[in-house]
């Protein structure tokens, strides 16, 4: 009790002051870089900015639904188109060869999904108006889960596709 009574006095006032100062102008770096970045980009994604019109992605056009899935290209390579929707993907199981190029493109007709293929580097965002276009490549035949990784309402958990590899 002493103790802290005669400790002598010290005003920590401007230090307080410096620090506010500090980090009120760190806050203000963020929200310059975001809104900056957010026009730049034109809150875009960040790769592959191709669009399609997803309300008539059923109607015309490579995703619909006689396109989907794998489709073997002239150049050896296996390209394969999947629809991420509310909630399901489409198709459900996607088959590709081993040893093979293979690039998967998405997107989706209503709301952010994500597409990920477990043990792979494949994983990306697919978001409603873009194609998504992620190449990967399957040394050995097994099977993938392929979870939709982006909230998107109250179905999201079981939102889920698999991915086989033939030899
Ligand atoms: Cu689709 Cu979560």
């Amino acid at each position: 009790m002493a103790d802290t009574a005669d400790a002598p006095a010290v005003d920590i006032g401007p230090a307080e002051h410096r620090w506010f100062v500090v980090v009120a102008l760190v806050v203000v770096f963020l929200f310059v870089v975001i809104i900056v970045t957010g026009l730049h980009w034109a809150a875009q994604p960040p790769s592959n900015v191709e669009a399609i019109d997803a309300s008539r992605l059923h109607l015309a056009g490579e995703f619909m639904e006689g396109n989907l899935g794998t489709a073997m290209q002239p150049d050896g390579s296996a390209l394969v188109r999947v629809l991420a929707q509310q909630y399901s993907f489409v198709p459900a199981c996607i088959v590709v060869p081993t040893q093979t190029r293979v690039v998967i493109r998405a997107t989706s007709p209503d709301v952010v999904h994500g597409f990920l293929i477990t043990d792979t580097n494949v994983n990306t965002m697919v978001v409603p108006g873009f194609v998504a276009e992620v190449r990967t490549r399957f040394e050995q035949p097994g099977e993938h889960l392929m979870p939709c990784h982006e909230y998107c309402s109250i179905g999201h958990e079981g939102m889920w596709a698999r991915e086989g590899r033939r030899p």
